[in-house]
């Protein structure tokens, strides 16, 4: 059988960080089978697309750029592969519908990739979608793509098991299982030797970890004591379990990034029952009031759906109403798209015209800009620390970094460095930015 031996593999990668994340745990087993990383597909023997699914238009670029790339197929041999969500999702139907497809591997099948990828050189077609129970690739050092050298993805666990009525990551993902807290804490142990700033520790659902009898907050607490000069962020939690625990060992250590993502869906208590969220907007507000209670400078930001199944004005409008009444420093809005297999398809109607979705999107991202404008303006004249992570994309005079609320600043260069902590004093903003200037540039002291 063919050698993968310095065969050159270009991957892409679409979707969420945890697609990021998983990319980069796939570099690390084909490194390890001795294939060489390219920067691009021209260059490429193999090229690896790693998919999302979660909204139709996801799918539909991912088709895009797979008839893209025949043109290249077709002036030489280069093989292209799925991975990741869509992969799993349609499994080999994907290489019936896309004949240059010549492999499909799912979230966790990715340590069949170096045999998979011998395979299809003798002319096979294979595809590999088994989801386990306990994958959870912590033996695997992953190999830091496209990174800046400061900041880092760490994934603690895989999965999900809400079963959110719209939503098609249980389908892709498996069942949730969490990844052996010794590994997680050797990893950002070494990054931060490595150089690195800042660790996020990712998972479909950070609340339910639990690996013997080490919880999340326990989890972050020792990720946060490797170091002080270490930032720690961590993505996503569900409203339902939301827990104190996590909340004071986030006020504990000030190393901990004062932000949490907290996906609201809807602010209507019909929409969340429909959508089986398992709170209601009473409870989602009790927890966001805890989370001013314990950290009264922490930024809230959300995920919503506009338009799902059965959606009525009056229900929009508890969506916005709930918008207001959070002041969300951040939000993702998506108009609902209905996924095969889900809950919603099979017992729901995809009722709302796409044009009443629309709407409904345009008026929740209109309140948002506001609403964020309104938050940013209130940090004028606050200083904060930041932690530089590169040029401004307007001004090569300009560094931008994130504070602890996870908000881009800009600011003017003077002699700060790339990866420096610096103090900045918010001057101006915009919806999206805060614009600053440089108090302190000594770097490398956090509360200094
Ligand atoms: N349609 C639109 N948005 C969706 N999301 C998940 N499934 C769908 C869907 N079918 C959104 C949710 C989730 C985010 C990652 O994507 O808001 O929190
Ligand atoms: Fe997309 Fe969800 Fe899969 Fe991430 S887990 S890649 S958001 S479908």
């Amino acid at each position: 059988m063919m050698d993968l031996k310095d065969k050159k593999v270009f991957i892409e990668t679409y979707g969420c960080q945890m697609n990021f994340a998983d990319s980069e745990v796939v570099t690390a087993i084909l490194g390890e089978a001795g294939c060489r990383r390219c920067e691009s597909a021209e260059e490429a023997d193999y090229v690896l697309i790693n998919t999302c699914a979660i909204r139709d238009n996801a799918e539909q670029r991912i088709h895009h750029r797979l008839r893209d790339l025949r043109a290249l197929q077709q002036k030489r041999r280069l093989y292209v592969g799925v991975l990741g969500c869509m992969a799993e999702r349609l499994k080999q139907q994907l290489m019936i519908e896309e004949e240059n497809v010549s492999f499909v591997v799912g979230p966790d099948a990715y340590r069949c990739l170096p045999e998979v990828m011998k395979r299809v050189t003798e002319g096979a077609k294979v595809a590999e979608t088994e989801l386990s129970t306990t994958e959870t690739y912590s033996d695997i050092v992953p190999v830091r793509l496209d990174g800046n050298g400061i900041s880092a993805y760490i994934s603690i666990m895989r999965g999900c098991q809400n079963y959110c009525a719209y939503c098609v990551v249980p389908y892709t993902r498996g069942r949730e299982r969490s990844r052996d807290a010794e590994s997680i804490v050797a990893e950002a142990r070494g990054l931060f030797e490595a150089g690195y700033k800042e660790v996020t520790l990712l998972g479909q659902n950070v609340n339910s970890y639990r690996w013997e009898d080490v919880t999340f907050a326990q989890l972050m607490a020792r990720v946060a004591e490797i170091s002080p000069l270490l930032r720690v962020r961590f993505a996503t939690s569900h409203p339902k379990d939301l827990s104190d625990e996590l909340l004071e060992t986030m006020a504990k250590y000030e190393n901990i990034c004062k932000c949490i993502h907290l996906p609201l869906q809807s602010g209507s208590e019909r929409m969340l029952k429909l959508m089986n969220r398992r709170y209601t907007p009473e409870w989602y507000m009790g927890r966001i009031e805890a989370v001013r209670r314990y950290m009264p400078d922490c930024s809230i930001t959300t995920d919503v759906i506009a338009g799902f199944c059965g959606e009525e004005e009056e229900d929009h409008q508890a969506t916005l109403e709930m918008f207001k009444k959070v002041g969300y420093d951040y939000a993702y809005m998506f108009k609902f798209s209905m996924r095969p297999d889900t809950y919603a398809e099979k017992h729901l109607k995809d009722d709302v015209p796409d044009a009443v979705k629309g709407r409904r999107l345009e008026e929740i991202i209109k309140l948002q800009g506001e609403i964020a404008l309104k938050n940013n303006r209130k940090d004028i004249g606050k200083t904060f620390e930041v932690l530089v992570e590169g040029t401004s994309h307007r001004s090569k005079e300009q560094l931008f970094g994130r504070n602890s609320q996870n908000k881009v600043i800009v600011f003017d260069r003077g002699d700060v460095k790339v990866g420096e902590y610096v103090k900045v004093r918010v001057t101006d903003c915009t919806a999206a930015t805060l614009i600053g200037e440089c108090v302190t540039a000594q770097g490398g002291r956090l509360n200094a």
